[in-house]
């Protein structure tokens, strides 16, 4: 059976909900998927597909993430990756595509992965730590899409399924 696995780099634990969505629907589509935060997986050779997503966070791409990609970039070389980011505080995730941060582009570009999305994000209205906060007051919000994150996982898992047995 083909393995996935969905990491993630989350400060405040809204990626790390999207990758359970995109997990949840990978699953739904017959692949056996694992979601788990990428500071603390340590070995990656168990699985022929990864989606590896990061928090945005004043232009940076979530550490985790980019640790995850440094670390395990000669592994997953001939397995397909996708990546996202997950940030905006307003809808514009919905209405364009928007690029990668040059963090996580270096990381599509380490691990030749096959695509990159942005979804909206989440702050919460009463977020704590003054800068948090005070963003917070005028952008605070839910601006995730599940059902957008999940036809992009219905996406991915189609591109898996092709991509089995080949070297990508
Ligand atoms: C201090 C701070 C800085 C942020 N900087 C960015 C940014 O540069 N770009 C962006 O798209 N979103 C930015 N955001 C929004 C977060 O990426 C958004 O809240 C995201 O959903 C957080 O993910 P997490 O809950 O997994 O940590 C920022 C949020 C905070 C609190």
């Amino acid at each position: 059976m083909t393995r996935v696995l969905v990491a993630y780099g989350s400060r405040r634990g809204s990626t790390a909900e999207i990758a359970g969505w995109i997990g949840d629907t990978l699953r739904g589509e017959g692949l056996e998927t694992e979601v788990a935060d990428a500071g603390s997986v340590r070995d990656v050779t168990a699985y022929d597909a990864v989606v590896l997503g990061g928090a945005l966070y004043a232009g940076h791409w979530h550490k985790d993430a980019r640790r995850f990609a440094r670390r395990h970039a000669a592994a997953l070389s001939g397995r397909p990756v996708w990546l996202f980011s997950s940030g905006p505080l307003d809808r514009s995730a919905d209405e364009a595509e928007i690029p990668p941060v040059p963090q996580a582009a270096r990381a599509a570009e380490a691990l030749r992965a096959l695509g990159h999305r942005t979804f909206g994000g989440r702050l919460a209205r009463d977020a704590k730590g003054f800068i948090a906060a005070r963003i917070a007051e005028r952008a605070g919000g839910d601006y995730r899409d599940p059902d957008g994150v999940r036809a992009w996982a219905r996406q991915v898992a189609e591109r898996v399924a092709a991509t089995q047995g080949t070297e990508v």
